[in-house]
């Protein structure tokens, strides 16, 4: 049913004329502001006999893995800051929403992956070269998207040592099986929670 009072300037007169079946959408009163920190620890490399070489540089990869926050998206629960530590760096349940929070309704969602080595869920059947070209060029095994979201521009000068370290490291956790949700298109609606992050200009 429609109801429609007089009113005298424009936004009040959109709000009253809202259909009671159809309220409106109104970003400011459906989303809440969450406390994303989450400062992880990244899980320790399983027990191997690494040559000393092999354990620097998996030691190094973790070292970087931890600076540069991997985990505080590739973690379930982490997006709320409550990770869920025994699933680290599996991926995510939380999406992260890569439209317009004000003008979108139903915004595209990414799941931030599962990085550790399962080969159904994760990166097991993955190159090392792939892996580095996801993290530098912000470019899927399948070369088919851009990987939005993942911050690949802050990565992509990292050096082929660094970079190197970090894909040594993820092959050193424990693989654990954890397919993420599959990403969510603009204009469809999320059976998934997800959240915003980023930079908005005015125009
Ligand atoms: C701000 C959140 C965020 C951070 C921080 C982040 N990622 Fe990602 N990453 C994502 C998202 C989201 C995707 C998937 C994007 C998509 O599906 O298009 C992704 C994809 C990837 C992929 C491709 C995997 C696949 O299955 O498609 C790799 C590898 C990866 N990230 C590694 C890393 C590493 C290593 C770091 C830390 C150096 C990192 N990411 C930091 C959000 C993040």
């Amino acid at each position: 049913m429609k109801f429609c009072r007089p009113a005298l300037i424009t936004p009040l007169f959109l709000v009253a004329c809202a259909t009671e079946s159809e309220p409106q959408y109104d970003p400011l009163q459906d989303y809440e502001e969450v406390d994303t920190t989450t400062i992880m620890d990244a899980p320790d490399p399983l027990a191997g006999n690494f040559a000393p070489e092999h354990l620097f540089q998996v030691k190094h990869g973790e070292y970087l893995v931890e600076l540069l926050g991997c985990g505080a998206c590739h973690t379930n629960g982490a997006l709320e800051g409550a990770a869920q530590m025994d699933m680290a760096l599996a991926g995510s349940d939380i999406g992260i929403a890569f439209a317009n929070p004000l003008g979108d309704e139903h915004p595209g969602i990414v799941f931030p992956p599962n990085l550790t080595s399962d080969e159904k869920t994760g990166l097991g059947l993955w190159s090392d070269e792939q892996i580095a070209v996801a993290i530098r060029a912000g470019i899927g095994r399948h070369l088919r998207r851009r990987v939005a979201v993942m911050p690949w521009e802050g990565y992509a000068k990292m050096s082929e040592k660094d970079v190197t370290a970090i894909v040594s490291y993820l092959r050193s956790i424990a693989p654990v099986a954890h397919k993420v949700p599959d990403e969510v298109k603009p204009g469809e609606r999320s059976k998934h929670p997800f959240v915003y992050l980023g930079v908005y200009r005015s125009r």
